[in-house]
C-alpha cells in the first residue's frame, strides 16, 4: 500500500549558524510552493525551532525536530520534551538516528521516547538501519531486533502513527546509496516483521522511509521502485535544488 508521500530534511548540525538556517529556509520555501500531495518535513537543530515555529507558520513545509527526551518535565540538564516541541507546532520528531544510537541511544530509550511523541500527538520517525552487510543476511535479524525494540508495548492503534526510516548505516554520508533491489527488500521484510507482530493490514498502515545518500537524480527511480513512502535527507536537503529535486520526485 502507498501511502501519501513524505520527505523529511534532516539537517543534522548544520548549517554553522542562524543567518545560514534562515537562507536555506527562505530558499526552500520559494522552490516548495504547491506540493500538496507531499508532506515536507524539515528538521533542524533545536535552537532553530522557535523562529522556524512562526516563518513556516500556515505554510506548506511541516516543522520537525531531530530527537526528544521521554520525561517531560524535571532534573533532567540538556533535555528538551515532547510538550514543549509540541508547543513550537512541530509536529514531527526523529529518534533513533543512528548518530544518536552510536552516542549511546539504545532501543528501550528509544521506544520510550516514541510513546511521549505519541502521547502529545507528534509523528515519532524511527530510523532503523544495519552497520554493515554479509552475504548470509544475518543483518535482517539485527532490524527485525530494531523493529520489535521499537514496537515494544505499542499497541496497532499506536504502531500505525509510527513512520519508519530505514537507513542503512553504510550508506548514510558516503555516497552510497542503496539499491532499488535493497530498498525493496526491505521494505518487504519491514511488512512481514510488522505483519508479525500485529496483522498485515496493521503492518501495511505503517509509512515507510529510505535514507542514506539520497539524491535527486535517482530519488525517482527509488521512489517509483522501491516501494517505500518517502524519503529522510541528510546531507542533500542543506541545498535548496538538490532537495526539492528529491520532493519533486514524489510527485506524479
Ligand atoms: P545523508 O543523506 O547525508 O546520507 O544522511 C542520511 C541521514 O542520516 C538522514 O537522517
Amino acid at each position: 500500500m502507498k501511502h501519501n508521500a513524505l520527505v523529511v530534511a534532516n539537517w543534522k548540525l548544520n548549517p554553522i549558524g542562524f543567518d545560514e538556517a534562515k537562507n536555506l529556509l527562505t530558499e526552500l520555501k520559494k522552490k516548495l510552493k504547491k506540493v500538496n500531495s507531499t508532506t515536507i518535513v524539515v528538521t533542524p537543530p533545536f535552537l532553530f525551532i522557535s523562529d522556524f515555529s512562526k516563518s513556516l507558520k500556515g505554510g506548506e513545509i511541516k516543522l520537525g525536530a531531530q530527537d526528544v527526551f521521554y520525561e517531560e518535565i524535571g532534573p533532567f540538564t540538556g533535555e528538551i520534551s515532547a510538550g514543549q516541541l509540541v508547543g513550537f507546532g512541530v509536529s514531527h520528531v526523529i529518534v533513533g538516528h543512528s548518530e544518536r544510537r552510536a552516542l549511546g541511544e539504545t532501543d528501550e530509550q528509544v521506544n520510550k521516547k516514541i510513546q511521549a511523541i505519541i502521547k502529545r500527538r507528534m509523528t515519532p520517525i524511527v530510523c532503523i538501519g544495519e552497520k554493515n552487510r554479509d552475504e548470509q543476511g544475518t543483518f535482517f535479524n539485527d532490524i527485525e531486533a530494531q523493529i520489535k525494540g521499537l514496537a515494544k508495548g505499542l499497541l496497532a492503534k499506536d504502531i500505525v502513527k509510527v513512520v519508519i526510516a530505514y537507513e542503512p548505516i553504510w550508506a548514510i554520508g558516503t555516497g552510497k546509496t542503496a539499491t532499488v533491489e535493497d530498498v525493496k527488500e526491505m521494505q518487504l521484510f519491514i511488512v512481514s516483521t510488522l505483519t508479525k507482530l500485529y496483522d498485515r493490514k496493521t503492518a501495511e498502515k505503517v509509512t515507510l522511509l529510505y535514507g542514506g545518500s539520497v539524491k535527486a537524480s535517482i530519488a525517482k527511480e527509488l521512489y517509483e521502485q522501491g516501494g517505500m513512502s518517502g524519503f529522510l535527507v541528510g546531507g542533500a536537503s542543506l541545498n535548496a535544488n538538490e532537495f526539492s529535486g528529491i520532493v519533486n520526485a514524489t510527485i506524479s
